[in-house]
């Protein structure tokens, strides 16, 4: 199984972006966080930043819309040549059209879930999507505490894939750090997102290397191959 480690820029320094991209050259996914102040109580930036962000970034964008409507919004982030554009379930009008033109589009389609929305009515749909995101905080700040209560959850999607055969990412999103990512491994995460524990050190590569370290170290031994985004 390969895992992937997706920094969050979200606690990047924002004067530097570029910089602070050339700084995490070492990760799978840029994740970028998109907040509208209305899905979620905060702010971040929109397309026209994410359109810049594609052209400098040296490794491929995550987008994570934390926004309303995103049957309206997000077609826009895979034209911008965004990877995998993932929107939350519980703000999308039909999740399943909007994957497909995501797909159709070229990127990679994902449904995020908050800690109280359940899995369930979604597993039928998941040849669907590309990515489960199973948020390990409520949306909105970086900096917060994992919530071990989502597990239970993201092991039933991990069943719920394997039984199906099918290739879906599942990612977490929230308080991982090198102390946490194990738990989410061990429940089924092949996915990472960390903002605080990658930019909160002086040098983020080394916090990448540390969380690839501790993913390998803590979970089921047939997590071993890192780095790569296919297999
Ligand atoms: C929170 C965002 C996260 C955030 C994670 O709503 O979706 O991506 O950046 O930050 P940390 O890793 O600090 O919890
Ligand atoms: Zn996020």
């Amino acid at each position: 199984m390969t895992t992937r480690i997706n920094p969050s820029i979200l606690a990047a320094d924002f004067a530097n972006l570029e910089r602070e991209l050339g700084r995490i050259s070492s990760a799978d996914l840029v994740h970028v966080d998109i907040m509208d102040n209305h899905f979620v109580p905060n702010l971040t930036f929109g397309l026209p930043m994410v359109e810049r962000l594609q052209q400098v970034s040296p490794v491929p964008l995550d987008v994570h819309l934390m926004i309303d409507d995103p049957d309206r919004w997000a077609p826009g982030y895979a034209e911008a040549g965004a990877y995998s554009v993932t929107f939350h379930v519980e703000a999308a009008a039909d999740p399943v059209a909007l994957a497909r033109r995501l797909r159709e589009i070229g990127a990679r389609a994902g449904i995020a879930l908050k800690p109280g929305t359940e899995v369930e009515p979604y597993l039928e749909l998941l040849p669907e999507f590309d990515q489960v995101l199973v948020m390990t905080v409520e949306p909105g700040f970086g900096g917060q505490s994992f919530m071990p209560e989502t597990m239970p959850k993201l092991r039933r999607t991990a069943d719920a894939v394997r039984r199906a055969g099918l290739d879906v990412w599942l990612q977490v999103d929230g308080g991982i750090t090198a102390d946490t990512i194990g738990i989410a491994a061990a429940a089924g995460a092949d996915t990472f997102v960390a903002g605080s524990a990658v930019f909160g050190g002086e040098v983020p590569a080394e916090r990448i290397a540390a969380l690839r370290e501790a993913v390998a170290s803590h979970s089921h031994p047939v997590v071993g191959r890192t780095g790569s985004l296919d297999g």
